[in-house]
């Protein structure tokens, strides 16, 4: 198997545009590395717009590179490798980030924001904003928010209520929060990289694994699972990151403009979000995936077996946090913007 995953990473890279092809002497060169696909995931599509952008409108003075599907780093050794001056931007999902700061975790707790908008509102309000500096005396900045989307269970059997998970193995990201939340259905959990799920499902290496619906469509997740259940209970997002001295180190106008057209590309794709990852659950329909949805009694069900999490991480993350998120899922729905 890893000698296919080597065999694939070599076909990507040869596809992928060379550094010589794209960029001029005189640029300075981002490398921009993910682990997602570029064509079906929020993530990858975003990045890719945006180094479309940076090449066209600042040709001669700056050059993006996008490598995805962890052609270049996985999101384990990524940050390493940013703060070494390797790689100079990355979107990882803020489950990814526990090794630089414990604030990320609010966001992996169960069942706190509705949908993708409430996310957005929490982000965009000084509370959130704040998050994005939380490492910057570790040497990473936080420079924009992405969304992916709500997150769905899955497994080689069905589940619709939580008793169905119990003694299940679950891939998750390297969350202490998803990791508690598991334990709370019974089930075991195992932190394994994004790359590896595939082959971890097919091989019944684990059993189950949450994920949004472009990353189980793009992964073809669905095809070695028995059904997805649209539980919706967390959702993925990701924090755009550089290092403080790469950032430092451009100068004021290139910096400015670099940062102005991330924020525009970052307003435009959150607000197209939603619509990507419909595209990915109606695409994993007609590829034959199973969907699963649950009653509003069975949903109940999933909240209540999951509560047990948030008393573990409150003092955490922060009672205060918590209430701004909720206030931002009980906003009036015309009040909630999706741009970044
Ligand atoms: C995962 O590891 O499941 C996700 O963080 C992958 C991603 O970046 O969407």
């Amino acid at each position: 198997m890893k000698a296919l995953a080597a065999a694939l990473a070599l076909t990507l890279m040869s596809a992928l545009p060379a550094l010589a092809e794209v960029c001029t002497p005189s640029d300075i060169v981002i490398k921009f590395a993910t682990v997602v696909s570029a064509t079906d995931n929020p993530k990858g599509i975003a990045a890719q717009i945006f180094a479309d952008r940076v090449n066209a409108e600042m040709a001669g003075k700056v050059c993006v590179i996008v490598y995805p599907d962890s052609t270049l780093y996985d999101d384990d050794t990524v940050l390493q490798a940013m703060l070494q001056g390797d790689v100079q931007m990355a979107a990882p999902s803020l489950s990814k980030f526990e090794a630089f700061t414990k604030v990320f975790r609010l966001f992996d707790l169960p069942f706190l924001f509705p949908d993708v908008a409430a996310v957005d509102a929490f982000e965009t309000a000084p509370a959130g904003e704040r998050m994005k500096s939380a490492m910057t005396a570790r040497g990473l900045e936080g420079l924009e928010f992405w969304h992916s989307g709500m997150k769905q269970f899955s497994a080689n059997r069905p589940l619709l209520r939580p008793e169905d998970a119990t003694g299940l193995k679950f891939r998750i990201q390297p969350s202490a929060v998803i990791a508690s939340e598991i334990r709370a259905l019974r089930a075991q959990p195992q932190s394994i990289a994004f790359s590896d799920v595939y082959d971890a499902l097919r091989t019944g290496v684990v059993d189950g694994q949450e994920n949004t619906w472009s990353n189980i469509y793009a992964q073809k997740l669905y095809a070695v699972q028995d059904g997805i259940t649209e539980t919706n209970h967390g959702v993925l997002e990701y924090l755009v990151v550089t290092s403080v001295d790469f950032l430092k180190s451009l100068p004021p106008d290139t910096r400015a403009q670099l940062l102005a057209i991330l924020h525009g590309v970052t307003v435009e794709r959150n607000a197209a979000v939603t619509a990507v990852e419909a595209k990915s659950r109606a695409a994993i329909l007609a590829a034959g995936g199973h969907i699963r949805t649950l009653t509003p009694e069975e949903r109940a069900q999933w909240v209540a077996a999951m509560q047990p999490v948030w008393a573990e991480f409150r003092a955490d993350v922060g009672p205060d946090n918590i209430e701004a998120a909720q206030a931002a899922g009980r906003r009036p729905t015309n009040d909630a913007g999706t741009g970044g």
